[in-house]
């Protein structure tokens, strides 16, 4: 067992309280690592570094071009420590080790995108009717307060600090308490590759006792945040006290929509592939499956009969196709919803624990269907392998169903027809819509929800807008008074 220390101004400490919390490995339910349990008062340190070095250290000294320098040397780190990093993260989070490297290589990428970026951030000359110049300049938010989740934990920190970093920003970031580790690893290259102290602390520690302080501090001039609608609703009200910048990415109960005229067995994939890669722990994952009448009894049966063949196992095996939940507590309340399921639907396949597994938070890949939009398990995000299966007759009918949802993170419509694969994507209320795919992310591209999704956007330059502010600038060319009084 390790301890790891957070990272607060560039060093490495413990946290006052003097407090650990224990870091688990869900395959084995057995603690592997330990890190300090942060509180308000480690928060306000981390949140003085940031401040100092964001108003008076050398950061705001450093050009774009060497904040995109460092970003790139970042990624590089992170491209030569990829196996190590997936490692860690296969064991802490229970995903796949294959998932865990490409996750990796999305990190990097993130930094490498950002890295890129640093310099062309691009201000504008506003055509004023005077005789002046009239600029909109592009500036730094100033202290970003960062809180991400658990399902992607070194690739959620990248999408948060790589534009901030590259705005210009400093961060103070909060992992999951349940997955802290890899970000704690890659902060020890963070003074090695030039970022000055206190532009980037991380802090590690529970939502209530450690994200809280960071929302409500008055130092803090933004909150990132990814994770729960509860959680999230907390974070606006209490960012509302000082007024904060806020962007939530919160969850999702995504539509995918197949109709007849869908390549069957790619329908049979994507459908498979949409609910239960990264075990379903995923905000946009394609958790009602609505399928057109001719083809959804034999669609249920052959997503079933795949379901049943997923090689669940050891994160760190490589034939494995679905690890364990990442915690206890999710099992619990994925086992909750399986109970939930069996009484408002049908089971095609799964609905429980999977058998042959001594220990480990392992649920089946599970198949409802026959599902009413109006049950719970179609309303209410699950983050787990869950999928709710719904008939449907006619377009507008999916259509309907697809939008009925307080959730609109993402969505996706399988069909051979232009015609309505373009009237569909215009119909759907959410943020993110695939045609003919579901999943794939790109840095390159805006990332975020409708509705009680949350607000803001990641990714591309979309992501880093969210860490600049916009700043008049007028200069009067006229060397007359003005002559009023
Ligand atoms: P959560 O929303 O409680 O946790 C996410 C992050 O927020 C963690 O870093 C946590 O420590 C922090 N946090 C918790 N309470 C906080 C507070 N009062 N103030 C500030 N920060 C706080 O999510 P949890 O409990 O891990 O999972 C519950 C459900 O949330 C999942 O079943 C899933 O439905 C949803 N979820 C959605 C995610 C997404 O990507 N959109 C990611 C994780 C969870
Ligand atoms: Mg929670």
């Amino acid at each position: 067992m390790k301890r790891y220390q957070m990272y607060v101004n560039g060093e490495f400490i413990s946290s006052q309280s003097g407090k650990w919390l224990p870091v688990y490995d869900p395959s084995t339910e057995e603690i592997i690592a330990e890190v300090p349990g942060a509180d308000a008062r480690d928060v306000d340190r981390a949140v003085a570094a940031a401040r100092a070095a964001f108003d008076a250290g050398a950061w705001p000294q450093t050009t774009p071009l060497e904040r995109g320098r460092i970003l790139l040397r970042l990624a590089g780190k992170i491209r030569q420590n990829a196996a190590l990093l997936a490692n860690l993260e296969a064991r802490n989070s229970g995903k796949p080790i294959v998932e865990a490297e490409y996750d990796m290589a999305d990190t990097a990428t993130c930094f490498e995108y950002y890295g890129g970026l640093a310099n062309k951030i691009m201000g504008h000359v506003n055509p004023v009717p005077d005789n002046a110049v009239s600029l909109s300049m592009k500036e730094p938010v100033g202290v970003a307060g960062q809180i991400i989740p658990w399902n992607y934990p070194l690739l959620m920190a990248a999408w948060k600090l790589a534009p901030a970093i590259a705005a210009g920003c400093c961060c103070v970031l909060k992992p999951a308490e349940q997955t802290p580790l890899t970000v704690l690893e890659m902060a020890q290259w963070l003074g090695e590759v030039g970022l000055p102290p206190g532009v980037v602390n991380i802090v590690t520690g529970y939502g209530e006792t450690a994200g809280a302080p960071i929302v409500a501090h008055s130092a803090v001039d933004k909150v990132a945040f990814t994770g729960s609608v509860a959680v999230g609703k907390l974070i606006m009200k209490s960012a509302s006290d000082s007024l904060k910048r806020v962007t939530l990415e919160l969850g999702g109960k995504s539509p995918n929509i197949f109709f007849a005229d869908a390549d069957f067995e790619a329908a049979v994939d994507g459908a498979l592939f949409g609910v239960f890669i990264n075990q379903g722990e995923v905000c946009s994952a394609g958790s009602r499956i609505l399928v057109e009448r001719p083809i959804y009894k034999k669609m249920v049966e052959t997503m079933a009969e795949k379901a049943k063949k997923i090689r669940l196992g050891p994160p760190l095996e490589r034939e494995t196709k679905m690890g364990p939940l990442v915690s206890k507590e999710q099992c619990h309340r994925v086992s909750s919803y399986l109970e939930v399921g069996r009484r408002e639907a049908k089971v095609a396949a799964g609905g429980g624990r999977p058998k042959g597994f001594s220990r480990g938070y392992y649920v089946e890949p599970t198949i409802f269907y026959d599902v009413d939009n109006r049950a719970r398990i179609a309303q209410e995000e699950i983050f787990g392998p869950v999928a709710a299966v719904i008939p449907f007759d006619k377009e507008d009918e999916a259509i309907r169903i697809a939008n009925d949802t307080p959730y609109g993170l993402a969505g996706a419509v399988w069909t051979r027809d232009i015609f309505r694969a373009f009237r569909v994507v215009k119909a759907l209320r959410a943020g993110i819509v695939w045609v003919n795919h579901m999943q794939p992310t790109y840095v390159e591209a805006p990332w975020g929800g409708y509705k009680q999704s949350g607000f803001g956007r990641e990714l591309g330059p979309w992501g880093i807008e969210e860490y600049l502010e916009t700043k008049q600038v007028h200069i009067n060319l006229s060397e007359q008074p003005i002559g009023w009084y």
